[in-house]
């Protein structure tokens, strides 16, 4: 056996006609052909599961039609895979850098732009991908002001309604969450809000399940202008709910502060970050103080840009302050060319609060309010 397998190779013998000799050489050629054919189709067929690892073989090969074929795969290359393989304490959460993607999914379906075509502007295609930032608080912070500015970013798209996904929706399951998101190219951030999250207990603990890697903005202002903003808006909605100081207080005499009301319990930062922070490390949380959203946009815009990895492209040109509302307002938005101010609901004049029980629930914030200086490492000068 061993010697007819090495007599294929020696040099055929003189006597063999030279038909027998051309026909045995063509043979050889074909079945080296098919098994180099074979042997390349399995690089480049999508086989299920392959992943990253498809992608990098493909690269391995040259040729003009299989670098067009992996162009798609090779933005991906070099991305660490999201997996069993990674740890999964919280603690050890590392600081992502820039590029935090979500996790990897079957990409067979998805369209996508043809490579090879740099001339034109980008397909209206994309892909509805889970969210990589978020805008997870506070109600009343200034928080849509914050959207609706990180949104006139080319690199940015965001759903414009609340999904509520990780406080009231979470049975709904992942994909409908995706469903809900605007489509993206592979090199945009998706993005979302929801004030209600910061709140949400278990909010964290699902965020981070969804992916480790999403980049948590957290717009915060004085507790204290937060909650009468907040009874201001509930009050407009329910006109007889009871006073303003009857529902700050257990007993306004003692000074004891009801802190299972909602207006007065969110404001309480500091509690609520510390499970985030169980979670995620502060690294990945990005605070936007709102009284600074409203005397210097650009430069909390400039820096909520930074946070996401994104070109500064939102600057002091996009924004004009009017007088009248006391806001600034936008030049332009993603979907129109017109002047946009802040909602009409924002920015509405507060009810009249006694100055005493604004003093009072000023002394109960403060502890909290420098506790959360302190762990954020920023001083909100809320005074
Ligand atoms: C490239 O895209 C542009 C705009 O979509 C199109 O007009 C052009 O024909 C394309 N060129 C090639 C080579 O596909
Ligand atoms: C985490 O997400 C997966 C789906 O991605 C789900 O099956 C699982 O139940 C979730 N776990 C928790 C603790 O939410
Ligand atoms: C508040 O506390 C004082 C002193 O203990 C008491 O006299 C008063 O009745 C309390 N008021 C209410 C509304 O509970
Ligand atoms: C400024 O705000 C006022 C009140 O909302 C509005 O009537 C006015 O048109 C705004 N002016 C500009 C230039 O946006």
């Amino acid at each position: 056996m061993a010697y007819r397998v090495l007599g294929w190779t020696v040099p055929p013998h003189p006597r063999l006609p030279r038909r027998l000799l051309f026909i045995f050489t063509l043979s050889l050629s074909c079945t080296y052909l098919c098994y180099s054919l074979l042997f390349c189709c399995h690089r480049i067929m999508p086989g299920p599961g392959l992943g990253e690892t498809r992608c990098l073989l493909v690269r391995n090969v040259g040729g003009k039609k299989l670098l067009q074929k992996s162009h798609y795969c090779s933005l991906q290359a070099g991305e660490p895979r999201e997996g069993p393989g990674r740890p999964a304490a919280p603690a050890a959460a590392a600081p992502t850098g820039l590029g935090g993607r979500t996790p990897p999914r079957p990409r067979q379906a998805e369209p996508r732009p043809e490579g090879g075509n740099r001339t034109g502007p980008p397909p209206k295609l994309g892909t509805k991908r889970l969210p990589r930032a978020i805008i997870v608080g506070v109600k009343k912070g200034g928080t849509r002001a914050v959207l609706e500015f990180i949104r006139v970013h080319p690199d940015v798209r965001a759903v414009g309604t609340e999904p509520h996904f990780f406080d009231r929706n979470y049975d709904r399951g992942l994909d409908w969450y995706r469903s809900l998101m605007p489509r993206t190219l592979e090199s945009q951030i998706t993005m979302e809000k929801t004030p209600s999250y910061f709140v949400t207990k278990e909010a964290p603990r699902r965020i981070f399940n969804m992916s480790r890697d999403t980049k948590l903005i957290v717009v915060v202002r004085n507790p204290v202008t937060r909650a009468i903003s907040d009874y201001t808006q509930t009050l407009s909605k329910k006109p007889d709910i009871p006073t303003f100081e009857g529902l700050s207080f257990r007993n306004q005499s003692l000074g004891i502060v009801d802190t299972s009301w909602n207006a007065i319990r969110i404001g309480m930062y500091v509690v609520h970050l510390e499970i985030w922070l169980q979670y995620f490390p502060l690294s990945q949380i990005h605070f936007v103080s709102g009284e600074r959203l409203i005397t210097d946009p650009a430069g909390e815009m400039g820096r909520v840009q930074d946070f996401l990895g994104i070109k500064r492209i939102i600057t002091d040109k996009h924004f004009y302050f009017n007088k009248t509302k006391g806001f600034p307002c936008l030049k332009k938005t993603e979907s129109s060319s017109l002047p946009r101010c802040l909602g009409k609901s924002k920015g509405r004049t507060h009810v009249q609060i006694d100055p005493e029980v604004i003093e009072q629930l000023r002394d109960f914030y403060r502890p909290y309010n420098i506790k959360f200086y302190e762990t954020v490492g920023q001083d909100f000068r809320w005074e």
